[in-house]
């Protein structure tokens, strides 16, 4: 996995069908996408359930591009070697999950793995200035974690501005989180984001029979977001 700034687009398989994971990834990455965002919730962190390791490792063999897994979930350092060994190429803990995520950024890169620090909406950057030299993305949270359609929070633009200056040149990617839209995806592509997650906006309308709205739908989010990077 090289570092660079382009403009990358994962869908979370949280829109897909769930009793057909397999095929919707070979779906979307046959569409098109850079990552796959998998959403991983603990029914405690956050209001909702989805999956843990055993999933993970089942969809790693279908997954050519990234996966790219967002812990939703505390404690999260039990887990983490075990979505190591699922295959995970990122993990993304939260900084409001628990008091040490020093400790945990360290032990996702002890475990091979890329270190992701997610912030909610609330939460400032103060918190992540002692941690930019151990992290490889910040993801920037849009919508309070827990469910996929939300709407996205315009305040977090300026978040993300100021948390690209902060960044510098560092290798550290900036990924936004929920309710990323054509609409959406300029606004954070010129303030400095290069991941874009996007969950409903990249399924609605398409399925493994009809895929090509999958590719549509990662195009026009693609689109917008690099035509606002040039502009800028
Ligand atoms: C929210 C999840 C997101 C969500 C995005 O808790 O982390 O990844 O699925 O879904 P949309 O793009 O529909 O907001
Ligand atoms: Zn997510």
């Amino acid at each position: 996995m090289s570092f660079d700034r382009s403009i990358k687009i994962a869908p979370s398989i949280l829109s897909a069908d769930f009793a057909n994971f397999g095929q919707e990834i070979q779906a979307i990455e046959a569409q098109g996408c850079d990552w796959v965002h998998v959403d991983v919730m603990d029914g405690h962190f956050v209001p909702n359930l989805t999956f843990g390791p055993p999933l993970c490792a089942a969809i790693r063999p279908h997954i050519k591009t990234v996966m790219d897994v967002h812990l939703m979930i505390s404690p999260v350092d039990p887990y983490i070697e075990a979505f190591a060994e699922a295959g995970a190429d990122v993990i993304t803990a939260h900084l409001e999950a628990g008091p040490h995520i020093h400790r945990t950024l360290q032990a996702i890169r002890a475990n091979g793995a890329k270190a992701g620090l997610a912030i909610n909406p609330g939460s400032g950057i103060d918190d992540v200035e002692y941690l930019l030299d151990m992290v490889d993305l910040i993801c920037v949270m849009t919508v309070n974690p827990g469910f996929g359609g939300q709407k996205f929070i315009h305040s977090q633009i300026d978040k993300v501005k100021k948390l690209r200056a902060m960044i510098g040149d560092r290798p550290v990617h900036i990924e936004i989180d929920g309710g990323i839209t054509p609409e959406t995806a300029p606004l954070m592509a010129a303030a400095g984001a290069d991941v874009l997650v996007a969950g409903s906006a990249v399924f609605k309308g398409g399925s493994v029979e009809n895929p090509g709205v999958y590719g549509e739908n990662i195009r026009a989010i693609r689109d917008a977001a690099e035509g606002a990077r040039k502009a800028a």
